[in-house]
């Protein structure tokens, strides 16, 4: 069985599908979910989404794309979303330089008060990073108690070796499958202790479905990615990645 470890349910094409969209991941051993919120409305979506699917866990954040329209009061409401059963981490949070939807400033922040409420949750977190390592890593470093993980992971090898070193997990999305990707040099150092799979759907559809609306059952093309790049089974990367996921989240499957 495999866990997508961030996907984002609460898009109207998935959820208004979503018994099929399950059953669909179902057929290819994908099994179990973190629908992870991106601003209060959708940690609210996702945290029903778990309430009604025990195979569905969820998070609440504030994506730094989001940052920007965060309400005065987030904090507040993410204690208060975190305090239901279902909800395994705080996030999606982080930095994005790349498009700097938000003002860095204000990115910085809204992600320094997520980990805050993280480490007095004693709970992990769920962080982006685009274009945004050397922030990132400082943040992270203040908050030496915290771990977590980088989603959709796309920087260098080098900074997956120092979240590590921080004990952080590194998931790999989609965009391992795409051809002449960096990554796969890049998945071949991170062992597969510290290695999650996901897709970030509806986003980053893999191979063979690149372009198209993502689902979270195409985990399945990156789980079987890494199965090529470390010469190892589907079934030994299935039982390593979910065995992480359910260390890191405390999920009770
Ligand atoms: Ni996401």
């Amino acid at each position: 069985m495999l866990i997508d470890t961030h996907c984002h349910l609460f898009y109207d094409d998935l959820k208004n599908d979503l018994p099929a969209v399950l059953d669909r991941a179902k057929e290819l051993d994908v099994t179990h979910f973190i629908c992870v919120g991106t601003n209060m409305d959708d940690s609210r979506s996702s945290l029903l989404l778990s309430q009604t699917n025990q195979n569905i866990f969820a998070s609440a954040g504030v994506h730094p794309h989001d940052a920007k329209n965060a309400p005065m009061d987030f904090i507040d409401q993410i204690y208060e979303l975190m305090s239901f059963d279902g909800m395994v981490a705080v996030g999606e949070m982080g930095l994005d330089y790349y498009r700097n939807i938000s003002d860095p400033e204000i990115q910085k922040s809204v992600f320094r008060d997520q980990m805050n409420i993280a480490q007095e949750l004693k709970k992990p977190v769920i962080f982006h990073n685009r274009d945004a390592d050397t922030d990132l890593i400082k943040i992270l470093s203040e908050f030496p108690d915290v771990i977590g993980v980088s989603h959709c992971f796309s920087s260098t090898i080098e900074t997956a070796q120092i979240f590590m070193d921080m004990g952080y997990y590194i998931s790999f999305s989609g965009n391992l499958t795409f051809k002449n990707s960096h990554l796969s040099e890049v998945a071949k150092n991170v062992p597969l202790d510290r290695t999650l799979v996901e897709t970030d759907c509806p986003f980053l559809s893999p191979v063979p479905y690149r372009g198209k609306p993502n689902e979270p059952g195409r985990t399945r093309f990156v789980a079987e990615k890494l199965s090529d790049i470390h010469d190892v089974s589907l079934e030994v990367i299935a039982e390593r990645t979910t065995a992480n996921a359910v260390k890191l989240f405390n999920l009770k499957l």
